[in-house]
């Protein structure tokens, strides 16, 4: 993953010319869960999916928010999953130029652990192609695509060689100590900012969890996509936390990269 190069971006700007006026969802959010398409409503009566119950007597199948939440959260802000852990060791993203993994200071003041934790380990409940879609926390799994065992597969699956060496690390804390830590040891080959102290249209969308951590929730809003790219497949921003808003020119790629930015300056060498 990384942010487009130049000329992709030449490509995407002129792409966006010319199909804007044919492009009705330009700038425009994706499907909520009550429109048909939403990829995290795994309700029976949702349409173009790869995945939703199929149980027409079971009637948890029409609830939508049951394959993540209890039905009993009568408070939202102490959001209760109703997931079991998924069962799967991931490992945690390391490379060699990854200071939160190789300086010892870094390492603990992100507090940088083996495993990812908090809502990340929600999304890797569905996501690890392992666990059944339909396994909720408490009761019978419920059954989706014809079985009660149907697991994800395909590009969504996050196994621990994707985890290890191919999406963005998570499950760290990124304080100000972290910050200033990533500074002395990346400056000036790179740049990095809390998203609150940086000029980044993004800043107010990005979010940190309750202990400062970067989380997939950081660059996603699992409930819907603040940015439907309808350009690029696979979309450059799926489930997206950021609509552009703020921004002088709102594409895909624009969109993508303004969320890097609220953390980040790319200068090579370093990331
Ligand atoms: C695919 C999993 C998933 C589904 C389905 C889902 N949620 Fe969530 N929900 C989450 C996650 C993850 C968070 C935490 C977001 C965060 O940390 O910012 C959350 C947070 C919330 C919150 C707390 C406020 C917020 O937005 O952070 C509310 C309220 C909520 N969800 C309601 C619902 C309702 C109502 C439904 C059904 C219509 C639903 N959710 C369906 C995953 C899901
Ligand atoms: C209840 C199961 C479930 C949970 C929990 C879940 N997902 Fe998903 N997610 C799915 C399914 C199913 C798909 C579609 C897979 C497919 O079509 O191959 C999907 C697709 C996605 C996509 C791609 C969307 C696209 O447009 O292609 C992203 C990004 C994503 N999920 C992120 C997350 C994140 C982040 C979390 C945790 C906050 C999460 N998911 C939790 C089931 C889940
Ligand atoms: C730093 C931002 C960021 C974080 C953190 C992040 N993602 Fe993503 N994710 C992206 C971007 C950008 C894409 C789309 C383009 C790409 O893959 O480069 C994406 C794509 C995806 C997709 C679509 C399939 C794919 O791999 O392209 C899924 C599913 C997904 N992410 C799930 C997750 C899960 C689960 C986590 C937490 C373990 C997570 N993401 C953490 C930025 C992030
Ligand atoms: C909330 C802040 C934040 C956001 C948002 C963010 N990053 Fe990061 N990212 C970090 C931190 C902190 C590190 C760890 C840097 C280190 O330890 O050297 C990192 C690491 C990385 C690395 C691994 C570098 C290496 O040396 O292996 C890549 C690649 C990366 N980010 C790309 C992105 C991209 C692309 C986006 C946007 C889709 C993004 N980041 C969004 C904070 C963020």
């Amino acid at each position: 993953m990384m942010v487009r190069p130049g000329y992709f971006l030449a490509v995407s700007l002129t792409l966006s010319l010319l199909f804007l006026d044919s492009r009705v969802n330009y700038g425009a959010s994706g499907p909520k869960f009550n429109d048909g398409g939403n990829k995290h409503n795994l309700s029976i009566s949702n349409t173009g999916v790869n995945y939703k119950a199929s149980n027409a007597a079971d009637p948890r199948s029409t609830q939508i928010c049951i394959f993540c939440h209890t039905p009993h959260n009568a408070k939202p802000q102490t959001v209760l999953w109703n997931r079991a852990d998924t069962t799967q060791t991931f490992g945690h993203y390391s490379s060699s130029t990854l200071s939160i993994h190789t300086d010892a200071s870094a390492r603990t003041s992100s507090d940088y652990k083996a495993e990812p934790n908090g809502s990340s380990r929600l999304c890797l409940s569905c996501h690890d192609g392992v666990t059944a879609l339909g396994a909720i926390l408490t009761g019978q799994a419920i059954e989706v695509n014809g079985s009660t065992l149907t697991a994800m597969s395909g590009t969504h699956v996050f196994d621990r060689s994707k985890i290890t060496n191919s999406h963005h690390p998570v499950s760290f804390k990124y304080t100000v100590d972290v910050v200033a830590r990533l500074r002395t040891l990346e400056n000036p080959g790179s740049d990095y900012w809390l998203p609150a102290n940086s000029s980044s249209q993004a800043k107010n969308f990005v979010k940190l969890d309750r202990e400062q951590r970067v989380q997939c929730t950081t660059c996603h809003d699992p409930h819907q996509t603040k940015y439907n790219d309808t350009l690029n497949t696979p979309s450059l921003t799926p489930f997206w936390v950021y609509d552009g808003s703020g921004l002088g020119t709102v594409n895909a790629d624009t969109v993508h990269d303004e969320v890097c930015y609220a953390c980040h300056s790319f200068k090579a060498p370093n990331l």
